[in-house]
């Protein structure tokens, strides 16, 4: 964590959070999230939620992000991922925490995130940070545009 310098995240780290995500098992990379993560829907997403979404960078390297929201009612935590090589420095709590005081700062307490199915190291992680399983079924669909 020495040196580790931890910033809002902003539309000129697209590309280098695009390719974290999309080199990250346990990282949804589904044809419909690819769809998602467009450099023009990441700017929606931060316009919508100013504040809320970080990056933990080492020197000039992207080596985490996390991406935080809500909808006035929950919060909602999405692509949280730090690169390999450095896990287990607690940059993932970091990343998080930073996430929750700042939906905290706008009134938000109940707080969600998705774990695809088998990523027993994420359930680990968020177990760590004390979030509950709840064994919900999460569906989607795609609204054709
Ligand atoms: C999950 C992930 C973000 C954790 O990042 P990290 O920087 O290694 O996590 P931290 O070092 O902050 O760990 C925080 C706590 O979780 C624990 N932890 C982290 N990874 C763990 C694992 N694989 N198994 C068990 N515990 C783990 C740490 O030991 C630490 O516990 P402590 O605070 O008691 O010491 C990282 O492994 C990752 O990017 N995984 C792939 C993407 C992913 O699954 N993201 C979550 C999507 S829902």
């Amino acid at each position: 964590m020495k040196n580790m310098i931890f910033r809002e995240l902003t539309i000129a780290d697209h590309e280098s959070a695009h390719n974290l995500w999309y080199s990250t098992s346990g990282v949804c990379n589904c044809d419909k999230c690819m769809s998602a993560d467009t450099v023009e829907n990441l700017q929606k997403y931060l316009t919508r939620n100013p504040g809320m979404s970080f990056t933990a960078l080492d020197g000039e390297r992207l080596v985490g992000t996390v991406l935080a929201g809500h909808d006035g009612r929950n919060g909602m935590i999405y692509r949280l991922t730090v690169a390999e090589d450095c896990r287990e420095r607690g940059i993932g709590r970091r990343l998080v925490e930073l996430s929750l005081d700042a939906l905290k700062a706008n009134g938000i307490n109940n707080v969600k995130i998705f774990v695809l199915n088998g990523n027993e190291e994420g359930n680990a992680f968020w177990e760590k940070l004390g979030f509950m399983d709840f064994s919900a079924k999460a569906s989607s669909r795609y609204i054709e545009m």
